[in-house]
């Protein structure tokens, strides 16, 4: 969910219709505003539907407010419909949440609300409770309030009485505030701040945040002042902005060189990665006898080529887990496991509870983080930045790459650290990583073929993407890509697998994205893409360039002008976003903005 708040000399109205647009992609059910006036008015609309609904219905409103709260919603308890749509509003509370109030139903029969409840969030239930304990001081309010939940939450709230303050308080969820001239904001991710000031404060957990127009105050539950760590974006407004493209997601294909560059190049000394600027010693590369990768969705996907990548070179075990399973199976952590976080906004609440389990259990935490003090940053041992910038569309991309790119920087480190690599065998991995930029460039240059491929695709019920090792590794993310922009079911395959049971699927035109780019397997590829074929299938075969192909094998062919095998991810990557973002364009969907989805997932 997206949450927006302000106070100040600005027209409230305007300004928090204008952070939701921004925060939209994390949650784009239903969308509400809550304003205060000067007299004490309280004014609430709120929307089933996108943030535009929102709007239009506030063209007509006439009341003067400069404080006010606003949300995007992405439904977990209750239907999407505009009464469980957020602000909620308990007597003298207006309240926005983000986050799980896991004992609510509790909280109901303990204090006996079930009656009066108007919505079926468990976010009403905390705007009763605060009312219920609200006597004049909201400090105490709120902290009673706060005693008696557990979950997780970010609450933005307003007293009816108190026309020009915002309280805000977290758990978990993320929220981040700042003042400049024109008044203070609050707001679930900086996006929405950006057009202000580029500079902010992580809200610390457990600590009641104050916003005046005049400036923020920060106390703890004890009501001691707090001191602030202020932080500062690295990218502008105009990052965040489309800029001419008709999509977030094909700007951020396109920024994909970039991102790597921007990556890259930081990390190297006379040619070899060098962490030492990041503080990521040595030691954690070679202290260890087994490494696991934790994450979610995409950034799990660039762990399991991370994971095809490294554990052939290094040789001890590399384990690339779910981060909502992982905490749940016991998992083999110890005080010699190496846990691989890695997450784009660092913000995933299955991602961030992996990484507490393993702390606990001793193992030592590097992150691959592209949200600068985001919470599992903060929480981990060591952090290695990716420098995507902001990645606004649903469906990750340059993220995705950037978080490739860490890996293969790091997996390089790893090899020399524990002898796997001479000085020679880095220099000459890095100068291969590298050459996959303007490998990336080609392909953005040369997209009309895509188009065609991804006019078939749109026809069709099903794809499948087969590959063997590394290959296999990226097309989990191509089926990935396609089925979450596009609604066409997809499903990865090792080819060899194929034959065990999903070849029953294949169809006369049943479209099949085979990706043929390891040598020591290539022929082995071929003779399961020749088995599909031999079925009715539709083959769009991805290899490496100069790869001999005849026309029996396939019905269209992309090749990627990078040699080396261990790098073709890169341009391939690439392709696959390519075909998804086509596909999706040409079915008419709102590409960056898929049903059901959202960027950021900070509940379990
Ligand atoms: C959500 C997004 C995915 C993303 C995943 C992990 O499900 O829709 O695109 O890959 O979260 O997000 P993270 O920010 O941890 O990389």
């Amino acid at each position: 969910c997206g949450i927006i708040g302000y106070t100040g000399r600005l027209d409230a109205l305007t300004v928090l219709l204008e952070g939701l647009e921004q925060l939209e992609y994390r949650g784009y059910d239903s969308a509400g505003v809550a304003l205060l006036s000067s007299g004490n008015d309280r004014f609430l609309m709120k929307k089933a539907g996108p943030v535009a609904t929102l709007k239009d219905a506030c063209t007509t409103v006439d009341i003067e407010s400069h404080c006010g709260i606003g949300h995007t919603r992405w439904a977990t308890h209750g239907g999407v419909n505009d009464i469980n749509a957020h602000p909620h509003i308990a007597g003298r509370i207006t309240l926005i949440h983000n986050g799980i109030i896991e004992n609510y139903h509790n909280l109901i029969d303990r204090f006996g609300f079930r009656e009066s409840l108007v919505s079926e969030t468990d976010t009403e239930v905390a705007a009763k409770l605060l009312d219920h304990y609200y006597e004049g001081d909201p400090y105490a309010a709120i902290r009673k309030t706060i005693r008696e939940i557990t979950g997780s939450y970010a609450f933005c709230i307003m007293f009816e009485d108190i026309h020009d303050q915002i309280f805000c308080v977290r758990n978990i969820s993320p929220m981040v505030a700042a003042h400049m001239e024109d008044g203070s904001f609050v707001a679930s991710d900086v996006t929405a701040i950006i057009p202000y000031t580029n500079r902010y404060f992580v809200i610390p957990e457990y600590q009641i945040v104050t916003l005046r127009q005049d400036g923020i105050s920060v106390q703890d539950l004890d009501g001691n002042p707090v001191e602030l760590e202020i932080l500062e974006v690295s990218w502008n407004v105009e990052a965040a902005k489309k800029n001419g493209y008709p999509h977030y997601m094909l700007k951020e294909i396109h920024e994909q060189p970039e991102a790597l560059r921007n990556t890259i190049l930081p990390r190297l000394r006379d040619g070899i990665p060098d962490f030492s600027e990041d503080e990521i010693p040595d030691e954690l590369f070679s202290f260890c006898d087994k490494i696991a990768i934790v994450a979610c969705g995409t950034a799990m996907y660039a762990g399991m080529v991370g994971k095809a990548l490294v554990e052939p070179i290094i040789k001890i075990p590399v384990s690339v887990n779910v981060a909502s399973e992982f905490r749940y199976e016991n998992p083999l952590v110890d005080d010699r496991t190496l846990v691989i976080v890695i997450s784009q906004s660092g913000e995933t609440i299955d991602t961030l509870a992996a990484l507490r389990l393993s702390k606990e259990r001793g193992a030592k935490i590097l992150s691959v983080v592209n949200v600068k003090g985001s919470t599992i940053a903060r929480e981990s041992d060591y952090v290695f930045y990716t420098h995507a910038g902001p990645e606004i569309a649903v469906a990750s991309t340059k993220a995705y790459m950037v978080q490739l790119a860490s890996l293969y920087l790091i997996g390089c480190r790893m090899s020399m650290v524990r002898g796997k690599f001479s000085q020679k065998d880095a220099g000459e991995f890095v100068s291969r990583l590298l050459d996959t930029i303007p490998a990336v460039q080609k392909i953005l240059e040369n997209k009309a073929k895509l188009k065609t491929a991804a006019s078939i695709l749109a026809k069709a019920k099903d794809a499948f993407f087969v590959g063997r090792g590394l290959d296999y590794a990226f097309s989990l993310e191509g089926s990935l890509k396609l089925k979450e922009i596009s609604y066409i079911h997809a499903e990865a395959y090792a080819a060899g697998e194929l034959k065990h049971g999903t070849i029953a699927l294949i169809e006369e035109d049943t479209p099949v994205i085979a990706v043929a780019t390891q040598d020591h397997i290539y022929a082995k590829t071929i003779s399961n893409i020749k088995e599909v074929k031999a079925r009715g299938a539709f083959v769009i075969l991805i290899t490496k360039q100069h790869a001999e192909i005849t026309d029996d094998i396939c019905d269209m062919h992309f090749s990627v002008p990078v040699p080396h095998d261990r790098f073709t991810v890169f341009p391939v990557a690439v392709i696959l976003q390519l075909l998804a973002y086509y596909t999706s364009d040409m079915k008419g969907l709102n590409v960056d903005k898929p049903r059901n989805l959202a960027k950021s997932v900070t509940v379990e």
